[in-house]
């Protein structure tokens, strides 16, 4: 489901809808919409600080009914928590906070006088932006493998309007385009492993380059991966009944002989570790160890459809990691794409498998930059938890322009280093690399391994293993780093 937004101009008092949005910092501080409501109301929301019912602590929320003076019949009013230590987080979290209220309400559509708050640091177009990725993020519901349901009678709520000036109004058109990007991601990453096959992910990058003009596809088999020689890619999916594919989507909105940006993914539709396999409790997450593929096929789609003014290709390389007869073994050597040999030392470490083949191929469209997104290492979430994506580049300027659109989107991330200090762990007797590095850095030996197959190439990793999807029974995909990617995309048009 995707909320319609726009913009108001109306006073919150005499806005003609179900229901409006206001904001109230703690210490009894109200917003300008809040005052102004407050006023026509006759003092309603001060009554109630004064009684403690509305604290204005950051996330809580209110829902007042048929105050007089005001033509909504629903105020939500949220609290914003102190006045100085308000910033972009606490203005996302609200904006979340008040999406939750609304979408529990039997009503089509509000108006959100949140975006009038000054946010520092940030200005009006990043306000109704930011908005609008969050309450639409906040509105997701997967249905996808439930019994239809019967269209509700209620009303759904389906149009969100934010009080800002008409000047704001690319930042509508953007935010469109992120969320887009964003659900794209949810929707494929949240798909259980039966159904979100190789062959599902490229028929699914197939279906948007159909459906969208100047977009083309590529999608090699078996048999063109053998004759490039990609042995690492084919060792992790040979012991899949599931064939892998390599999915290659262009995009051409920049100048003709202009080197592409190229964005990789790791897509594993299932990981069960091959050989090397898992334990039983928590292995069901690994459907979502192809949320790298879902969130560059996400970005992408999102500079489709932003139109964005730069050539970009992506590759994804989608396969299954099973154990089973044909599986590859613990000691195993492959030779990949690039020449180099690999000894598979443990059949876990998949992820970096099929990157390097994917990483080896998508320098044949000279790109000027390769960022890669991956699931790819448990120890990223133990050094970074589940709030920034692992950053891993040698290169500075690539990494303060990543690390800026994270910040700008708050979807951040966080560098490791790339010393070379660290390469040593990935010797072996029996192969130019090993596939694993020992107990210490998991996360940086395992972009170490990356960066020996983009050599030449400015290049930047993501480890999205923490920020890719939340935990538990109802966790579901976050669409990260979409907002990330395609943030540093539109800042690199030409
Ligand atoms: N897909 C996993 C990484 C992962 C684990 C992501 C848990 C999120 C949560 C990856 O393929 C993997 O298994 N990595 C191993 C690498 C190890 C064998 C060197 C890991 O992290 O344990
Ligand atoms: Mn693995
Ligand atoms: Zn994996």
């Amino acid at each position: 489901m995707t909320i319609k937004f726009s913009l108001s101009d109306q006073a919150p008092e005499s806005a003609p809808v179900p229901c409006i949005v206001v904001g109230v910092f703690e210490e009894r501080v109200l917003t300008a919409a809040a005052a102004r409501v407050d006023d026509k109301s006759g003092g309603a929301i001060k009554r109630l600080l004064e009684s403690g019912d509305v604290a204005g602590k950051s996330g809580s929320t209110q829902l007042l009914f048929g105050l007089a003076g005001v033509a909504a019949p629903r105020v939500v009013v949220v609290g914003l928590g102190e006045q100085k230590k308000f910033d972009g987080a606490r203005f996302a979290r609200a904006c979340n906070e008040a999406a939750r209220v609304l979408k529990g309400l039997p009503i089509d559509s509000a108006v959100s006088y949140l975006t009038e708050v000054d946010v520092p640091g940030r200005d009006a177009a990043w306000a109704v932006r930011t908005a609008a990725i969050a309450t639409d993020a906040q509105a997701y519901k997967y249905t996808a493998t439930f019994k239809p349901r019967e269209k509700s009678k209620t009303p759904e709520f389906a149009a969100l309007a934010f009080a800002a000036p008409a000047a704001a109004a690319p930042a509508l058109l953007t935010a469109n385009g992120v969320a887009a990007g964003v659900l794209f991601a949810r929707e494929l990453g949240n798909l259980p492993p039966n159904i979100c096959t190789p062959a599902h992910i490229a028929a699914q990058a197939q279906k948007l380059a159909q459906e969208h003009p100047g977009v083309s596809c590529e999608v090699l088999e078996e048999e063109d991966m053998a004759r490039l020689g990609m042995g690492a890619l084919l060792g992790v999916a040979q012991g899949s009944v599931n064939a892998p594919k390599l999915i290659v989507l262009q995009w051409r909105g920049g100048a003709e002989n202009d080197r592409p940006y190229a964005l990789v993914g790791k897509g594993v539709t299932f990981d069960t570790g091959g050989i090397s396999i898992k334990p039983s409790a928590g292995m069901e997450e690994m459907k979502f160890d192809m949320c790298g593929a879902a969130s560059v096929l996400g970005a992408f789609l999102s500079a489709v459809q932003l139109k964005l003014k730069l050539n970009l290709v992506c590759v994804v390389p989608a396969a299954e990691n099973m154990p089973g007869g044909k599986a590859q073994r613990p000691s195993d050597v492959v030779t990949t794409m690039s020449g180099q040999t690999v000894e598979v030392l443990n059949t876990d470490a998949e992820g970096r498998l099929i990157l390097c083949d994917a990483l080896t191929y998508v320098q044949k469209f000279k790109p000027q930059v390769i960022v890669d997104t991956a699931t790819l290492t448990g120890a990223c979430v133990v050094a970074l938890g589940k709030h920034a994506s692992g950053l891993m580049t040698k290169d500075d300027d690539l990494a303060n322009q990543l690390l800026a659109a994270g910040e700008a989107t708050l979807d951040r991330a966080w560098r490791l280093p790339l010393w070379d200090d660290y390469q040593s762990q990935l010797d072996t007797g029996y192969a130019d690399i090993a596939n694993i590095g020992g107990k210490y850095a998991g996360a940086i030996t395992a972009g170490c391994f990356l960066s020996r197959f983009t050599e030449g190439f400015r290049w930047a990793h993501l480890d999205i293993a923490g920020t890719a999807w939340e935990d538990g029974r109802k966790g579901s995909a976050t669409g990260r780093p979409v907002p990330l990617l395609v943030q540093w995309l539109m800042d690199r048009q030409g």
